[in-house]
């Protein structure tokens, strides 16, 4: 065992191998003690596999994992103890009561029978259902549920905990309501890693985030730092009919010498330089002369959507619509893409 005094979680190159298939291709990353540590990432990308290999339940192909300065290969027994662990889909027994499911979790985790009652007492309390002890978990709302797991992982006290997609599917005050839920754990001194689709998610809750894709670390930051990495300042936005898409691509680059990224649904970002008024104005009366059909313009600061952009080439959000989540939360619309 090696102590560090920073880190909770040290990752070097860590790759997973399913036959063929790489799963994770090449992932480092330090995890600090006591920050909530988002993986954020499109379905397929990789962060199950990474949170399976931490918690040792899946060996790595190759790289290394130390956590709390214990090899993850050689000391698994140890680390064990120190991980509490919320999987992504929801594990209460439906027909147990609230209180039942955490009795059996704390007899799982060894805890001392004479602490049990005391232990369950403190985590119902906790959950904030109490009043609820006594019913089947199976009537519970979907956050009801989300919050007897998350105080169900927390039952044998861990200094880390691993949460996989801890608010997907959620409503969103449910989802908001387990925002809180997280920083209070942090509040306490215990390191969170969690894992999301959800941009806005990364972008509020985590401390520092790291962007995969495909297996691979693509950026790690705080969201300011990775929205720095967009642009300093202020970048702006023209959406345009579909027919002037080509005109105003002309426009930009050739009279105005702009660089840009442009998207399939006519909307062009400008981040190569702070955008100011006097610009906006310059670049709006060339479009008016021009004829072209503007829906929109403005200038914004760069979001965690122009990170994503920027990273991956692709857009973010997903046209579709999340219903159950909430559609002002920006998610990923890449599932299917493997
Ligand atoms: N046991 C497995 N065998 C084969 N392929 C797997 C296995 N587990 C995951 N994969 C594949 O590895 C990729 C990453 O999966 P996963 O880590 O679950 O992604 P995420 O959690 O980011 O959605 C996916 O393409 C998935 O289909
Ligand atoms: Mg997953």
């Amino acid at each position: 065992m090696t102590q560090n005094d920073l880190y909770s979680v040290e990752i070097t190159g860590l790759k997973k191998k399913f036959g063929d298939f790489e799963a994770v291709k090449d992932i480092s990353f330090k995890i600090k003690k006591g920050e909530i540590f988002g993986i954020l990432g499109p379905n397929g990308a990789g962060k199950t596999t990474t949170l399976n290999m931490i918690l040792g339940l899946l060996r790595p192909t190759s790289g290394k994992i130390i956590i709390e300065g214990y090899d993850n290969s050689s000391e698994g027994e140890k680390i064990k103890q120190l991980i509490g662990f919320m999987t992504q889909e929801t594990v209460v027994d439906s027909y147990l009561t609230a209180r039942d499911n955490l009795r059996i979790f704390a007899k799982l985790y060894h805890i001392p029978k004479e602490r049990i009652a005391e232990k369950v007492n403190h985590a119902l309390e906790e959950a904030n259902l109490t009043s609820f002890a006594d019913v089947a978990a199976g009537t519970f709302s979907g956050g009801m549920q989300r919050r007897l797991n998350l105080v169900k992982s927390m039952i044998q006290e861990p200094l880390i905990l691993i949460l996989d997609e801890p608010t997907t599917g959620l409503d969103i005050q449910s989802r908001v309501g387990m925002w809180d839920e997280i920083k209070r754990l942090r509040s306490k001194g215990i390191t969170i890693i969690l894992t999301t689709q959800y941009l806005e998610e990364a972008d509020q809750l985590c401390d520092r985030i790291a962007i995969i894709d495909h297996g691979k670390v693509m950026a790690i930051g705080t969201a300011s730092e990775l929205k720095k990495t967009v642009s300093k300042g202020n970048m702006l936005s023209i959406k345009v009919g579909l027919k002037d898409r080509t005109e105003v691509s002309k426009i930009l680059k050739s009279k105005l010498k702009l660089d840009f990224d442009e998207k399939d649904d006519g909307l062009f970002v400008i981040s190569t330089e702070d955008i100011q008024l006097d610009r906006l104005i310059k670049v709006a009366e060339e479009l008016k002369k021009n004829k072209v059909e503007v829906h929109t313009i403005g200038m914004h600061l760069p979001t965690m959507d122009d990170v994503f952009m920027k990273l991956t080439g692709s857009s973010i959000r997903d046209s579709t619509g999340d219903q159950k989540a909430g559609k002002n939360i920006a998610k990923m619309g890449w599932g299917g893409r493997r």
